[in-house]
């Protein structure tokens, strides 16, 4: 395990744009594992800032997004694929077709078959190069939250209060966050040959500390990160407070 202790948030993005930079020039058809949040936009606009400059492009990449809420609409302005073609996805020349974000508007009787053929389509393109993580402050990757098997794939879950809590700042009020969402399993997130985990603020320094250096459970998902074989996380000061 790499871990890289950033200046500040700018810095932090910038080692985080650096390694998947690196990635796509060496292999300009890599297969990306995207996240959502906060944690990830000051590394999008770093990697558009690249492609403006000539740098990079993206016409080869694919990429697959971890989650989404169940539930919501592609167009709804709180999905995570508005967020991802709002900060991302619209700036670059990546080709729509290369894009795979879990669809949050399918019926339940779909869920289970959907999962399927998201972790084929995943094997299709010949499985993530470079996955992507931000983490929850109750150590959740992707929205597999506490308990979550390690062996789990892409399917439907609930989410915690303590989740629920933390991004009902996105949303016009709490009881408008939507209760479950479709994710990647912890098992697919391993499966990826590179992993990088960003994590910024206080607010994640226990998380942090507890999934690089706490027991390795099921109680909490990002531990199952230090089963990894090429794993770099990059933290900015706060966020690596408590790490031993
Ligand atoms: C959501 C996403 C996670 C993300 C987490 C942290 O719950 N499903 O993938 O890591 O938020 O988000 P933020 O970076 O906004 O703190």
């Amino acid at each position: 395990m790499n871990i890289i202790v950033a200046k500040n948030y700018d810095d932090l993005s910038a080692h985080a744009a650096a390694i998947v930079a690196d990635q796509i020039i060496k292999k300009p058809n890599s297969v990306l594992g995207l996240a959502t949040g906060a944690t990830q936009l000051g590394l999008y606009q770093k990697l558009v800032e690249l492609y403006h400059q000539g740098s990079l492009s993206f016409s080869q990449v694919t990429t697959f997004n971890l989650d989404e809420y169940f539930g919501l609409a592609n167009d709804d302005s709180q999905s995570y694929h508005y967020f991802m073609f709002e900060n991302f996805f619209k700036h670059l020349d990546i080709k729509k077709e290369n894009i795979f974000i879990p669809a949050g508007s399918i019926s339940m009787t779909e869920v289970g078959p959907y999962g399927q053929k998201y972790e084929a389509a995943i094997k299709i393109k010949g499985d993530l190069d470079l996955q992507i993580l931000g983490i929850g402050e109750n150590g959740h990757i992707g929205f597999n939250e506490p308990g979550s098997d390690f062996n789990s794939v892409t399917r439907l879950v609930s989410l915690s209060d303590n989740t629920i809590k933390a991004n009902a700042r996105f949303f016009s009020a709490p009881e408008a966050v939507p209760r479950q969402a479709i994710t990647m399993g912890l098992a697919t997130i391993m499966s990826a040959r590179k992993i990088i985990l960003l994590a910024s603020g206080k607010s994640k320094a226990a998380a942090v500390a507890q999934a690089l250096s706490g027991e390795v459970s099921e109680a909490v998902p990002a531990s199952v990160l230090q089963r990894h074989q090429n794993l770099t996380i990059i933290l900015d000061t706060e966020a690596a407070v408590m790490v031993k």
